[in-house]
């Protein structure tokens, strides 16, 4: 077709985005515009439909990309107005569905580092990577806070704290999205899931979020509204309803708090079906008719995976329950996303993946973000890092220490049912290092002996998957928890003739993920017995908890030598594990979550709201709610620093006026060590009930043995208000303390009491 509209303004670049939106809106069909708002999902059913559906113009596709995208935006190019593709993938922790890709820890893992750049760095290279096969819109960063642990997703979150969240999201956007969004590699980032998705009843995934507005606000809304300020272009509302209302037609939360309150300028685009869910589960619309009407109406732009919806809105566009206004409200947000980001200047750029997909800087940004995500939570005896005495003969055993697919997480090529979206495609092998790779690596060249062996199975469940509920995941060995006998024999016959246990195991990917919420939080049934098993050789051990998300095993912090929690640590699990226990290199890790004792002690996060009568149940004193197994913030490195004479910067702080504290990090040790300096404050009297403490601060620290560094944290004065009755921040007057250590308890805070001016 030739292109009628070469001349017209809203191809000229010059303009403003406003000018060319403006310019082209008046020119689409209705049809046109019904379709430019929905988005389909490539992978099923096969790409012919596909070349179907972009011939008449659809929004935006996902889940495709590469040459086959390259085939679709040359038929977007051909319709009438030539409008380009949106093209979106969940690159949630590197292109992470892309074959070849480099894999970083998730987002818990990425979160226990506390290192913003880093954070902001693979958003970078995940966007030079997702360029190079023709995508340019990810959807991430996932800006949830779990409430209740037992929520599969729990692993996809930055971790409890909402400070934590929101500066590691605004990092990751401002990564992936790099200085200008019509630069060659940018991508749009798609902050998630608005709002409360991680807080609804029981932990159970997409059910109801039963909070007050305030609570909301309190909780949950700043993470959003720095990520708006942070430019991020699109955000995704969450499958559950709040209030009783399903996010994607929620009114009040999506056009008058997020694009009003908050101004948010980008799109919103729905979640995986949401018109249809509204449908079939919430049930508030009788069709999808009504269903897509409800979200235009409420504030929704962009339907996810929802094929159907043009002809819905068409429908109700002729009965006159929807306006052409409605449509091109929503229109004009989509296409603004795409002027913004250059697409109508260069739609087909598929670069070459094999230049940029595991580039060394990339390789060397896993390895390091690998290392943030493995936290030391038990070193008895400083049996870490291992004397080369200890390390002779190693016994390397579970289910996990040989699994290049489960230390990557969720999100990933061949974990769980991904693999049928994504075509059993699979990340090659040798891009990453198990930890049995890492240890002979490491090693081989001392002439260890190292013995692995599996001890159990690491698939005891299998339940269906929401995308493809006619598939189930293969179960490999040992299905329900059965440990297999022989194997577990071999296992403690390894452990009784080595010098050291080092035992892997973790929560199974099928506990780990949307639809995957758990009634527990320990560990498969086979995987307990393993642990007891090896435990009863008396071997010293060594447990890697290769975990997407906190789990309550007391006994085993009481009964191995050392515990490291490694949250799914990506391509290079197994190089940093062998670096930090040979002590190459320090855990950076520190908990971005609280770890209960017991899932009955849930919700069990630092920041707790201390007015109850009694802080314990009375059936088991050890479950209070402010006593977790491991706290917010914990984690060991291999020194103990020590933080001297930390002091306020204004002891009544004026108006208008931030705060900050100087204080003095020494290391008394041997080894050069580093430490997360964190700054808590709490109001000793408020207007309303608030958290016991809060996060205000953090910075990390490295010092070399024997030496000792001064720094200032500042603290800005936003970060010390409290969410008041009326769901607005506010710093009253009056008294205040600044808390300064090491970890979110007691035992590790220093109390600094200072006051506000009037
Ligand atoms: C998830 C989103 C994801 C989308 C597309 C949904 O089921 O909730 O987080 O981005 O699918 O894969």
């Amino acid at each position: 077709m030739t292109d009628l509209f070469h001349d017209a303004p809203f191809r000229n670049p010059s303009l403003s985005i406003e000018d060319r939106v403006a310019d082209l809106l008046p020119r689409a069909t209705l049809e046109e515009l019904a379709w430019q708002v929905v988005q389909v999902a490539a992978g099923r059913p096969a790409l012919p439909v596909h070349q179907e559906w972009a011939a008449k113009g659809v929004g935006s596709v996902l889940f495709v990309g590469g040459e086959e995208l390259a085939a679709l935006q040359a038929t977007a190019a051909k319709t009438r107005l030539g409008i380009p593709l949106l093209a979106g993938i969940d690159a949630i922790h590197g292109h992470t569905l892309w074959a070849g890709a480099t894999v970083y820890p998730t987002q818990l893992g990425l979160a226990a580092g506390w290192d913003t750049e880093a954070v902001k760095a693979v958003g970078r290279a995940t966007a030079i990577e997702m360029v190079s096969t023709g995508l340019h819109w990810t959807f991430s960063p996932t800006l949830c806070r779990p409430r209740d642990l037992r929520w599969g997703r729990t692993g996809e979150t930055f971790g409890e704290d909402q400070l934590l969240i929101a500066e590691m999201g605004a990092a990751m956007i401002a990564g992936y999205q790099g200085d200008r969004l019509d630069a060659p590699t940018s991508v749009a980032a798609c902050p998630k899931h608005f709002i409360a998705y991680g807080d609804t009843v029981g932990g159970r995934d997409a059910s109801e979020c039963e909070l007050s507005e305030r609570t909301i606000r309190a909780r949950y809304l700043r993470p959003f509204q720095v990520a708006v300020d942070a430019g991020a272009q699109t955000i995704m509302c969450a499958y559950q309803t709040v209030d009783g209302v399903a996010m994607s037609e929620n009114h009040r939360w999506l056009t008058e708090i997020l694009k009003g309150e908050l101004r948010f300028e980008g799109l919103v685009v729905t979640d995986w079906e949401c018109a249809t869910r509204m449908v079939q589960q919430v049930k508030s619309a009788e069709d999808l008719d009504r269903a897509v009407v409800r979200c235009l109406k409420g504030g929704t732009d962009l339907f996810m995976a929802e094929p159907e919806a043009p002809a819905a809105i068409l429908r109700q566009l002729a009965a006159g329950t929807l306006t052409r206004g409605d449509l091109e409200r929503a229109a004009a947000r989509v296409l603004a996303v795409k002027f913004r980001l250059g697409l109508f200047e260069r739609p087909l750029v598929v670069g070459k993946p094999e230049d940029v997909l595991q580039a060394p800087a990339h390789r060397d940004l896993a390895h390091r973000t690998a290392l943030g995500a493995l936290t030391l939570l038990r070193n008895r005896d400083q049996l870490l890092p291992l004397e080369p005495r200890a390390r002779r003969r190693i016994a390397l055993i579970g289910p996990y220490a040989d699994d290049p697919v489960v230390q990557a997480g969720d999100w990933n090529l061949g974990y769980k049912a991904n693999q049928d979206l994504h075509r059993n495609r699979a990340h090659p092998r040798a891009n990453s290092s198990t930890i049995r790779d890492g240890l002979e690596r490491r090693l081989a060249a001392e002439g260890a002996v190292i013995t692995y062996a599996r001890g159990c199975g690491g698939v005891p469940m299998v339940p269906a998957h929401h995308h493809v509920p006619e598939r189930r995941a293969q179960v490999t060995d040992d299905p329900a928890g059965e440990a297999h006998p022989e194997r577990l024999a071999a296992a403690v016959r390894a452990a009784e003739a080595a010098d050291l246990v080092v035992l892997v195991v973790g929560d199974p990917p099928d506990w780990d993920g949307e639809f995957c919420s758990t009634a527990h939080l320990r560990l498969p049934e086979n995987q307990q017995r393993l642990y007891e098993a090896v435990r009863a050789t008396g071997t010293p051990l060594v447990v890697i908890l290769l975990c997407s998300k906190p789990l309550a095993i007391p006994e085993i912090t009481d009964g191995a030598e050392a515990l490291l929690v490694a949250f799914r640590p990506g391509q290079a699990t197994g190089d940093a594990v062998a670096a930090v226990l040979c002590g190459d290199a320090e855990p950076l890790g520190r908990l971005p979550i609280s770890f209960p004792r017991h899932v009955g002690q849930l919700p069990v996060a630092y920041d707790f709201h201390p007015a109850s009568h009694g802080k314990v149940y009375v059936d088991d004193a050890t479950l209070g709610y402010d006593r977790p197994l491991f706290a917010f913030g914990e984690g060991l490195g291999y020194e103990r620093l020590r933080l001297v004479q930390p002091t306020l910067q204004h002891q009544n702080l004026p108006a208008d006026t931030d705060q900050a504290v100087t204080l003095t990090v020494e290391n008394p040790g041997i080894r050069t060590s580093s430490t997360v300096v964190q700054v808590y404050a709490r109001l000793p009297v408020g207007p309303v009930s608030r958290p016991n403490r809060w996060l205000a601060a953090w910075a990390r620290v490295t010092v070399e043995p024997g030496q000792r560094q001064s720094i200032t944290i500042p603290i800005p004065r936003s970060r010390l208000a409290i969410c008041d009755a009326d769901g607005a921040w506010r710093l009253p007057p009056g008294a205040i303390e600044i808390l300064v250590g090491t970890s979110s308890r007691d035992q590790d805070l220093q109390v600094l009491k200072g006051t506000v001016a009037q």
